[in-house]
């Protein structure tokens, strides 16, 4: 027998089967609804639940806190439909809907950024419009891996012609390793999206962070340039993490656009190894640098892109400085086998 989840406030009602996850169901019926990486790592799906059966899989504490918890949050892709559910949106005002597209594109140009990170730039054959929000990601079928298609953030900004990717090899990895012999120019590639909802938002006019790790500059650099063209100014604090020199670029570019604006503030901050002479860079973490800067982050946005690890430190310190999970919007670059988990705890509200 079905079930029937309702959103509070709106008209919308649709049929899930017992055991589909809410996002699942609302997804699968065309809802709009807020969400990245659907696997309780990053909050985004979080909404209150006003009534009804669900069984809530496993999440990590940094999606939800215990007092969201016990207040009524849970996480729409954790939780299971055992019984008829209604939720109630967080973030209305913040959501957007784009429409999901299945474009295909060709490569116009794959270039070498670091030792192992390419910039993949693509045209849009058909399929397109493609209207997304900068910081947005999609899911993408390359031809040499079929049938295995990776999440990767636009890194260009919707006015920005064609679609931008910086893919990170992982090593042994399916798809992006060895990615720069195996993908050419007039290469077909299947995007499928936009997805997520680590985007800029637009009509927030306080200071912003935003933290990158490796890769992560993709998001933080489409986040960048639709900032630098918005009429009104804010304090912006870039803070990217590499491990050494080798793994620093776009930099001319961000400084460039750092420049226009006198009060955004750029650092790079080295792991491993020491700056090249007469570069001025700090090093160690990167979320010490920023701990070194900040006590508060309160009245902040902050957006936050690349490996788990430091999507998980960055987050933590955010939030323990005062920033509510509301203002955190992060997209860990989690591969694409870590997207199963387990059951963990029974909810019920009459
Ligand atoms: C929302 C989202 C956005 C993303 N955006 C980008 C992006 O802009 N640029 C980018 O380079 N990547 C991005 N990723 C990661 C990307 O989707 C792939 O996971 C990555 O390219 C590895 O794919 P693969 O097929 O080469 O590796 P797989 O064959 O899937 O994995 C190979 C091995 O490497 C491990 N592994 C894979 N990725 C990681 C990782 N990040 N950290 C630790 N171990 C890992 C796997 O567990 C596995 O053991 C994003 C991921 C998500 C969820
Ligand atoms: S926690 Fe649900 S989409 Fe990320």
């Amino acid at each position: 027998m079905s079930h029937i989840i309702r959103i509070e406030g709106s008209s919308t009602a649709v049929d899930a089967e017992p055991g589909d996850t809410v996002l699942d169901a609302l997804l699968m019926a065309g809802v709009g609804f807020s969400y990245s990486c659907q696997a309780g790592n990053c909050g985004t799906c979080r909404c209150e639940l006003v009534s009804g059966d669900i069984l809530e899989l496993e999440y990590s504490e940094h999606a939800l806190s215990a007092e969201d918890r016990a207040r009524g949050v849970v996480l729409a892709c954790r939780a299971q439909v055992w019984g008829d559910v209604t939720v109630r949106r967080l973030d209305d005002e913040e959501f957007v809907v784009h429409p999901s597209r299945i474009l295909d594109c060709r490569v116009t140009a794959v270039e070498k950024a670091t030792h192992d990170i390419w910039r993949v730039r693509l045209d849009i054959r058909t399929g397109g419009p493609y209207a997304f929000s900068a910081g947005q990601y999609a899911s993408v079928e390359f031809p040499f891996a079929r049938g295995k298609a990776r999440d990767y953030s636009m890194a260009n900004a919707p006015f920005e012609p064609g679609i931008e990717f910086h893919v990170r090899e992982m090593s042994g990895g399916a798809v992006s390793s060895g990615l720069g012999e195996k993908l050419a120019v007039g290469d077909a590639v299947r995007v499928s999206g936009p997805f997520g909802s680590a985007h800029l938002r637009e009509k927030h006019f306080g200071p912003v962070i935003a933290v990158a790790g490796g890769s992560g500059l993709a998001p933080i650099r489409a986040i960048l340039v639709a900032l630098d063209q918005l009429l009104d100014e804010r304090p912006v604090h870039v803070y990217v993490g590499a491990r050494t020199e080798a793994d620093v670029y776009c930099e001319d570019e961000i400084r460039g656009l750092a420049r226009l604006h006198p009060d955004w503030h750029v650092h790079w901050v080295l792991s491993h190894g020491e700056p090249d002479p007469g570069r001025a860079r700090r090093t160690g973490l990167v979320t010490d640098a920023i701990a070194q800067d900040f006590t508060t982050f309160e009245g902040f946005k902050a957006y936050v892109a690349g490996p788990p690890a430091m999507v998980g430190a960055a987050s933590e310190l955010l939030q323990a400085r005062g920033l509510p999970l509301r203002d955190l919007h992060a997209d860990a670059f989690y591969p694409a086998d870590r997207k199963a988990s387990a059951p963990s705890e029974e909810v019920s509200i009459p």
